[in-house]
């Protein structure tokens, strides 16, 4: 096995993590899980969760992921608590199921930009979505897009990752800027903030526990928390750094974007007169290709929009291929070549049914999503709590520039706070996972 590769420059690193963290989760999920779960009253406690429960775990495995310098799963061996190997495991499955049906997505995206360019969806938004999202052109865009990423992930760390995420972020957040600038001139703009932005105080009181669960399973997909990215971008990190201060910044892009989607997802909805809260996997792709066909110099707008959803997306999709691919390097010594190519056709198999029925993909969502990704997340915030935490201190105070106080501070948020909050969302979604199940497949 040759030397492990690290990250060339801070920036490449942090912009990487970036990439990873926005994504459809951002662009696609944000907004309409905020539609169906009530609007601003659902951004208030999504926010509060993003900082006080996501970004710590997050820091959890930084941390780990540094002091290992190995994959998620040997990651537990290399600093000595080879028990909590389990973590690792957990999170490449939850990775494996996420990217096989978030390539899929990734494909819708680009058909969606096909069909901005040449009309497709113009006076007909309902039936080309039924269209892009199930059968063989599905599956073979789906192929497309897993086939971009592993070529990016192939070139490894410093010329696929960092390259790529340098290109690729600033893109997505100078175009992201342009297009919210446009909607800010809608017609609709002034409703559609007035229903994001303006939250509900007694809508907050009564449904913040009801809100609890998806906002939970949302802040920990949007930062890309619970699989073993971070334990596995952070192991590419060779000086020592702040970690807080890094995890911070990735908190800060990531939540400024998912708002930023909401500014122009929102004002194109309510200048379209379309009711936000018509939720579902499909909403966003509906309505807003409804939209862009009635707005004024629509298909240039669409067709930006779905860029930026498909560059966005494709940072997201390296990290979690790259989970998997580092794991198959290490354990096998294997060329990165090979692991890459195997694990993405295990990948599409794996997310082939979700390319023809969308029951499958809601499934596949709720189960990683809502379950694993939050298993994943609390056994690290009780790993890093209550087993690692003198080590993960030591290591966390490492290029730390803060007073004593707070990486115990950071300590007790993870054995309380997170493990509460983690403990009761789960809890919860399980029962409606296994409904959802029920409803979806028998
Ligand atoms: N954070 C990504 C997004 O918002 C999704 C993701 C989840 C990426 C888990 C990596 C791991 O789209």
């Amino acid at each position: 096995m040759g030397s492990r590769e690290t990250w060339a420059t801070r920036l490449g690193f942090i912009l990487a993590a970036i990439g990873s963290a926005v994504g459809l989760g951002n662009i696609w999920r944000f907004p309409f899980i905020t539609a169906e779960s009530g609007g601003a009253a659902f951004l208030v406690v999504y926010l509060l969760l993003v900082a006080f429960i996501g970004l710590p775990v997050m820091l959890v495995e930084f941390v780990i992921g540094r002091e290992s310098k190995q994959n998620v799963v040997d990651a537990f061996p290399a600093i000595g608590y080879g028990n909590w190997k389990a973590i690792g495991v957990i999170g490449s499955i939850t990775g494996f199921i996420i990217l096989s049906y978030y390539s899929v997505v990734g494909g819708w995206v680009i058909q969606y930009i096909l069909g901005s360019i040449t009309g497709a969806y113009t006076g007909g938004a309902e039936a080309y979505f039924g269209q892009v999202s199930s059968g063989l052109n599905t599956a073979g865009f789906d192929l497309l897009f897993i086939l971009l990423v592993a070529g990016v992930v192939g070139f490894g760390v410093r010329d696929g990752l960092e390259r790529a995420a340098k290109l690729l972020v600033p893109s997505v957040v100078g175009l992201m800027l342009f297009l919210a600038v446009y909607a800010a001139t809608l017609p609709g703009a002034a409703e559609g903030y007035a229903y994001y932005l303006s939250p509900n105080l007694a809508t907050l009181r009564s449904d913040a526990l009801a809100i609890l669960p998806a906002a939970a399973g949302q802040a920990f997909f949007t930062l890309s928390t619970g699989v073993g990215v971070m334990i596995t971008y952070g192991s590419y990190l060779d000086e020592d750094r702040s970690l807080l201060r890094d995890g911070f910044v990735i908190m800060l892009a990531d939540t400024c974007i998912a708002v930023l989607a909401g500014l122009i997802v929102f004002p194109v909805f309510f200048a379209q007169g379309i009711a936000p809260g018509d939720g579902g996997i499909g909403a966003t792709f509906v309505s807003l290709a409804g939209a862009f066909t009635t707005l004024p110099g629509g298909r240039l707008i669409g067709t930006v929009f779905f860029v930026i959803l498909l560059l966005a997306a494709l940072t997201s999709a390296f990290s979690i291929l790259e989970v998997i691919v580092s794991f198959i390097i290490d354990t096998t010594g294997i060329e990165r070549s090979a692991a890459t190519a195997g694990s993405v056709a295990g990948i599409f198999v794996v997310g082939l049914p979700t390319a023809f029925d969308l029951k499958y993909l809601t499934v596949y969502d709720a189960i990683a999503n809502n379950v694993l990704l939050l298993l994943g997340g609390l056994l690290l915030a009780l790993f890093g709590g209550w087993v690692y935490a003198t080590d993960a201190v030591t290591e966390f105070s490492k290029g730390l520039n803060a007073p004593q106080f707070v990486p115990k501070l950071w300590i007790w948020v993870l054995r309380v706070p997170v493990v509460v909050v983690l403990s009761y969302v789960l809890y919860q979604n399980i029962a409606d996972v296994i409904q959802t199940i029920q409803t979806s497949l028998l």
